[in-house]
């Protein structure tokens, strides 16, 4: 038997933090580009006697999980949100779990901004347009969309990708106000030196300013819903809701009526509830119109992924030599 230790990859990983794992570890990968089942990931991990596990977050991992096998110790999660980990189950059995915080601000920012213009000038409506073989004419009241210059940016959650969303906006002169837990000052001065006049107000008096929301809190209870019909009534019907966090912040529900009755122009989302989501969910019905939307790809740049991996590698190799990994996920959610 090896005497290294076992980690199990819940799916491929960019080559670096692959190259990082295999110098140190024995190395499983679930070869399938989804996600295995909770049943078999279970069985794998009680297979293989893992030592520490490599997932993402659409892997649920729960109790059973960490159950799965005794030997289990370290636990990476290739994403910044840690949602789908069960942390005080994992602190309780001495497990170590690493995120990766940081390193994906900029490109969920940059994605976050690709749906606001997306929505805001619709953009795949658009596309579409020209690809059915559409494009008769140029028309002075043809696909008007809304100014992004000059509007009001409304950011919910002045975290680290928050504050990276609004400093995006100086460059289009636009008013920005944020809410959050309290006045986070030291993002109101970062965002000063680009020009940008932070303005901290309640999430009810950001909804009725702003003509573009976009959403950045992770999900916890107090998030979870915090998007419901009062919230989408509030923004006002030439609004674009744009979503790169998690998809439980917006209720599903009110958001497929916000869409049918016009209470907001338009939501832009990177997730949704529930995620895959499939083509025929009501939701769609509003595509590309209303609707525009991606597969939860707020992190997918090659760089970012790439960094992302190796964050991973590092947190799950610290944890296996019995170390607090770099970027501990209990000292971030407050656990510590
Ligand atoms: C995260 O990191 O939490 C994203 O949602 C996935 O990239």
């Amino acid at each position: 038997m090896s005497e290294k230790p076992v980690v199990y990859l819940t799916r491929e990983i960019p080559q670096d933090g692959l190259d990082l794992l295999e110098e140190h570890c024995t190395v499983h990968v679930w070869p399938d580009p989804v996600e295995p089942p909770h049943e078999r990931l279970i069985e794998r991990l009680a297979e293989l006697e893992a030592d520490a596990l490599y997932c993402n977050v659409a892997d649920i991992v729960d109790e059973a999980v960490m159950d799965a096998s005794p030997s289990l110790r370290s636990i990476g999660t290739i994403s910044v949100g840690y949602d789908h980990i069960d942390l005080g189950a994992a602190r309780a059995r001495g497990i170590t779990v690493g995120h990766t915080p940081g390193v994906l601000a900029e490109t969920t920012a940059d994605l976050g901004w690709a749906l606001l213009m997306a929505g805001a000038r619709r953009i795949v409506e658009s596309h579409q347009r020209v690809e059915d073989g559409n494009w008769e004419t140029w028309g002075p009241t043809v696909l008007l969309g809304r100014d992004v210059h000059e509007a009001t940016l409304g950011v919910v959650g002045l975290g680290r990708i928050g504050t990276e969303f609004a400093r995006r906006a100086a460059g289009f002169d636009m008013d920005v106000c944020y809410s959050h837990t309290s006045p986070n000052e030291s993002a109101e001065a970062d965002l000063a030196e680009y020009g940008i006049d932070a303005e901290y107000c309640e999430l009810d008096e950001l909804l009725d300013r702003s003509d573009f929301v976009s959403l950045h809190v992770p999900l916890l209870e107090d998030t979870h819903h915090m998007i419901g019909e009062a919230e989408l009534r509030r923004m006002g019907e030439s609004a674009v809701l744009v979503n790169t966090a998690r998809g439980e912040i917006v209720d599903t529900g009110a958001l497929v009526e916000a869409l049918e009755k016009d209470w907001i122009a338009h939501a832009a989302l990177d997730v949704s509830d529930p995620e895959p989501l499939d083509p025929s969910h009501p939701l769609m019905e509003y595509a590309p119109e209303k609707l525009t939307i991606t597969p939860h790809i707020g992190s997918a740049s090659t760089e970012t992924r790439s960094e992302m991996a190796v964050m991973t590698a590092e947190n799950v190799l610290a944890g296996l030599r019995g170390e607090t990994p770099p970027y501990d996920a209990f000292e971030d959610a407050g656990l510590k």
